[in-house]
């Protein structure tokens, strides 16, 4: 916590120098009054992810133009405080989630659509990835507009939104795509346990689907038992590699969110004909790997099969998102809950940075419980 007194009209926030490495720490932000559409929100909870990870290493991440730092934290869960002039639709009370993207300036054909997650310019800004604060900040405000409302009884997995909003993009671009072609996928392979991973498995078994689960964690690990209790079955690749435990078999969808380059190669074998693979994983490193793209490019070619990336996510995932965890919690009671594994308060904001192999999905209690 910063010494001294706390500046008036001040919020507490964590603040980043992008660009330099372990460079977080916890400073005064102005608070904003609501202007006219705006609402102004508490944040109540930020959930760290992968990309907080690489902002805070230096790797990823850009300061609002004309600043020096950026408050990171883009998955959130916020209350609204009070409303600016001309909100509707909102009301003092209101749990909400602000989207992450915002359009391009050029406002470019996606963008004008509403589909910023599909911006062809690549000069929009994400709340507090780039260009843009995030939520790791007590009190922010924002357009009404741009905030997507969740139910109150969502408050103890709404900070979940914005996670599994990247996954209803990736499965629901991926199934569009197969509609399109007429193929009905029944068999997924989902790589990686993580928060993605296994918000995927959730979305695609309660879509009917047979789950495969890879991860490098042990039968009796959360990630393993999370799995398992949604219906799905789980390989540990260090017990049993991908190759050896789907001997034979063949995957109608495969989703990448490993975030580990050199596995994206290993699970595309393992994709069937007409099968269609999503890559969601975000990763920073330089891997390379010795593979045989004769056999990769026949398969791809005499198999029908398609191989694309995800990002991001418009309004209407967000929406899909709030349905989807309304439905789990009776579809698969306290589950969707069970992804958050450790709650830090915002004084405690690096341990939440920190990687615990037995995590999944590490929270910052903003402005307490
Ligand atoms: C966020 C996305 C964002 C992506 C790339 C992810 O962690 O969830 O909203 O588009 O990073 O910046």
């Amino acid at each position: 916590m910063p010494d001294g007194k706390r500046p008036k009209g001040s919020c507490l926030a964590v603040q980043v120098t992008p660009g330099q490495a372990h460079s977080a720490r916890i400073g005064y932000e102005p608070r904003q009054e609501p202007g006219q559409g705006e609402v102004a929100l508490t944040v109540l909870e930020c959930g760290i992810c992968g990309t907080d990870a690489e902002i805070e290493q230096g790797l990823y991440g850009a300061a609002p133009p004309g600043e020096d730092h950026l408050v990171p934290g883009h998955e959130s869960l916020c209350e609204v405080a009070a409303l600016g002039p001309g909100v509707t639709g909102f009301s003092p009370g209101d749990l909400a989630v602000p989207i992450v993207r915002r359009p391009c300036p050029e406002n470019c054909d996606p963008c004008s659509r509403g589909r910023w997650d599909m911006c062809l310019t690549g000069h929009y800004a994400e709340r507090g990835i780039s260009r843009l604060h995030g939520m790791l900040r007590e009190c922010l405000t924002d357009e009404a507009a741009r905030c997507v409302q969740v139910p109150k009884d969502l408050r103890g997995v709404g900070v979940l939104v914005e996670p599994l909003s990247i996954v209803e993009k990736a499965i629901g671009e991926t199934m569009l795509i197969q509609e399109r072609r007429g193929v009905r996928p029944l068999r997924a392979l989902v790589t990686g346990a993580g928060p993605i991973g296994l918000l995927a498995t959730l979305c695609l078994r309660s879509r009917g689907l047979e789950v495969t689960v890879l991860d490098q964690r042990p039968q009796a690990s959360p990630k393993a038992r999370i799995a398992t209790a949604a219906g799905a079955r789980y390989i540990d690749d260090l017990q049993e590699p991908l190759e050896r435990a789907t001997a034979g078999e063949a995957f109608d969808l495969v989703l990448e969110a490993s975030g580990f380059a050199p596995l994206v190669f290993r699970a595309l074998r393992r994709l069937g004909r007409n099968g269609a693979m999503v890559l969601t994983g975000v990763t920073a490193g330089h891997h390379t790997i010795p593979i045989d793209v004769d056999a990769m490019n026949q398969e791809m070619v005499l198999e029908n099969q398609v191989l694309f990336g995800s990002v991001n996510a418009a309004r209407q995932h967000y929406e899909s998102a709030v349905q989807d965890l309304l439905a789990w919690e009776t579809d698969f009671p306290g589950l969707a809950g069970q992804l958050i594994t450790a709650r830090h308060p915002l004084g405690s904001f690096q341990e939440a940075l920190s990687k615990d192999s037995d995590g999944i999905k590490s929270v910052v209690e903003v402005t307490g419980s």
